[in-house]
């Protein structure tokens, strides 16, 4: 089977890997790839949000699957483009990735079908967003409605924040993403992950997972993208888990088969659970980075079955194979990440790097120069490790993140404290 991935980061690194090692796999081309991905297969060079040319490079290159990384090509209905050219695809359609395109839409998917989640009202102009501020109390959480790249949530711990929130969205901070406001209640609770595939008629949950988005140790200081994460996610147990499936994620799934747009792709449901009930954050239309990472350390090869299965349409006769093991990666981001930071600095350490199904070193943003490698984003490396325990994956990862050579980096040295009893 040749197949195509779309990315460039992490999560694409992981994917990458996990699909090399079904021998269902024949040829595999990542686009646009990053140094790590280089070093073990094919990059090319593709506008990843041209459905048109991203049909035409996988007609001429003979790609059997293709599977959809980031959300922006999903957004930009590259999907349809490749179902349209007879491609399989693992990504939703344009209409159904409204999910993670629109705050507004998930919440009217979420009310339509009585799935939990926060009370919310919707705004479309400054001054009603502040009223409503003005009669709310306060934690609150301020949401952009559309894709802000991470920077669309302000949770408002008091009336000021929260109307600085809503100024600064309708005010242009993040361009069209903030021309509509949703303002949530503030749920309490432990905020944890579920990925299921789903091929518009079955849904298979396929891992748990929580991840820290804050920069600094102790869950404190700026959000980023994520620092790190573990699977499984103790607090989304098998029970919680159930009720999350048949509360939340099936009857949405219904709700927008019921609409005419059913989804077919992976479907990471962000959740807030208190007390053995979980009520939903946020959808995103893909795998989650750095969450991806660990779900794949976890499921290797299988991974690629799994994906095929939901993208042909043959998730009812899929089955997800688990190891009693624990995945922790740490993400190694550029000093000054997720603010202003420098690019072009020299990685040392990779070279004696060796790796195994229990230690992964995912390339995230890194480029080679002068047959070297250098730092070429903000999250630039995953530290990932699998053991028979969470401290024993993080032993591992951060045995791999001490063995790296950067002194213009930085990493946090507590992921997994929740769980680790730290
Ligand atoms: N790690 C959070 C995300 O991928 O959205």
């Amino acid at each position: 089977m040749n197949i195509l991935i779309l990315g460039g980061g992490g999560r694409e690194h992981s994917l990458a890997w996990a699909v090399m090692q079904n021998p269902r796999c024949d040829r595999l081309i990542v686009a646009p790839g990053n140094a790590g991905i280089a070093a073990v297969t094919e990059c090319a060079s593709l506008n990843t949000e041209d459905g048109g040319a991203v049909a035409e490079f996988a007609v001429s290159n003979s790609v059997d699957f293709v599977i959809v990384g980031p959300e922006a090509p999903l957004a930009a209905g590259v999907a349809d483009r490749l179902r349209d050219a007879g491609l399989l695809c693992l990504g939703p359609s344009r209409k159904a990735a409204r999910l993670e395109v629109s705050k507004r839409f998930t919440k009217e998917i979420c009310d339509a079908c009585g799935a939990p989640t926060a009370a919310w009202a919707h705004f479309s102009d400054a001054e009603s967003a502040r009223d409503h501020v003005a009669a709310t109390d306060t934690p609150v959480v301020v949401k952009a409605d559309g894709l802000a790249g991470g920077k669309g949530v302000i949770v408002a711990e008091d009336r000021e924040t929260a109307l600085a929130a809503v100024d600064g969205m309708f005010g242009g901070a993040l361009g069209t993403a903030g021309t509509e406001v949703v303002i949530e209640d503030f749920m309490a609770g432990e905020e944890a992950s579920l990925f299921v595939l789903c091929d518009g008629t079955t849904a298979l949950p396929i891992g748990t997972a929580q991840d820290h988005k804050r920069a600094h140790e102790g869950d404190s200081g700026p959000n980023t993208g994520g620092m790190g994460a573990y699977s499984p996610a103790p607090v989304l147990n098998p029970k919680v888990e159930r009720r999350a499936m048949d509360e939340i994620v099936r009857p949405c799934l219904a709700e927008l088969a019921r609409r005419g747009t059913p989804y077919q792709g992976v479907l990471y449901a962000g959740l807030m659970i208190s007390e053995g009930m979980a009520r939903l954050v946020e959808f995103n239309v893909r795998f989650g980075d750095p969450e991806c990472q660990v779900l794949m350390a976890r499921l290797g090869g299988q991974a690629l079955d799994l994906m095929y299965a939901c993208a042909a349409g043959e998730l009812d006769l899929a089955r997800v194979n688990w190891a009693k093991d624990h995945a922790l990666t740490v993400v190694m981001a550029a000093k000054g990440y997720p603010g202003e930071y420098m690019t072009g600095s020299r990685i040392r350490g990779l070279e004696k790097f060796h790796g195994d199904s229990n230690h992964i070193m995912f390339h995230a943003g890194t480029a080679l120069r002068d047959s070297g490698t250098v730092a070429a984003g903000g999250r630039v490396l995953n530290a990932t490790a699998r053991g028979d325990t969470l401290a024993e994956a993080a032993e591992r990862a951060y045995a791999l993140a001490d063995g790296i050579d950067w002194p213009e980096g930085y990493y946090r040295r507590d992921i997994g404290w929740r769980s680790l009893g730290g």
